[in-house]
């Protein structure tokens, strides 16, 4: 075993983990942070998916060994800020979510996104792009994307 020093959403973690154990796993069993959800496993849905030192990546394809001195942001953290808290809004008026399961990876993705854009207008190919790794048994994609698409546009007014 290793130790394993993380940021999570702000705060210095620790964790122990060995060779073969992956970022989600320290997220959800070692501290609770349930809100990324385990789907395939395989790298394939992106319900796992996290912000890692500024880029969205699938934590179940990530080794906890991997992220000594990273900084890490999981949906629990990711809907405190400001572009969290818009994407959300928008997810909501949108009926982007129906199960859930996929949700925060999708808003974390988002995220990762829209805080790139700065001023800039996104196409709407850019948003299905980017929101590609991100499956959805439930919603058919439509509302999802438009609340990309109105959180994108909002965020880009608000910083020119
Ligand atoms: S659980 Fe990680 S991509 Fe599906
Ligand atoms: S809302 Fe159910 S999988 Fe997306």
């Amino acid at each position: 075993m290793t130790t394993i020093a993380m940021q999570i959403n702000g705060k210095d973690r620790q964790a122990e983990a060995d060779t073969e154990t992956r970022l989600i796993d320290v997220l959800r069993y070692e501290f609770g942070l349930t809100g990324t959800k385990l789907g395939c496993a395989t790298g394939d849905c992106g319900a796992c998916t996290v912000v890692m030192d500024g880029r969205a990546v699938n934590s179940c394809l990530v080794y906890a060994c991997e992220c000594d001195g990273a900084r890490i942001e999981t949906i629990e953290g990711v809907t405190e800020t400001p572009v969290g808290k818009v994407i959300v809004e928008e997810m909501i008026e949108a009926d982007g979510a129906q199960c859930g399961f996929c949700t925060p990876g999708i808003v974390v993705t988002a995220c990762a996104l829209l805080r790139e854009q700065g001023d800039a207008a996104l196409s709407d190919d850019q948003i299905a792009t980017a929101l590609a790794g991100n499956l959805c048994r439930c919603t058919g994609y439509l509302p999802i994307r438009q609340a990309m698409r109105r959180a994108a546009d909002q965020l880009a007014t608000e910083a020119r």
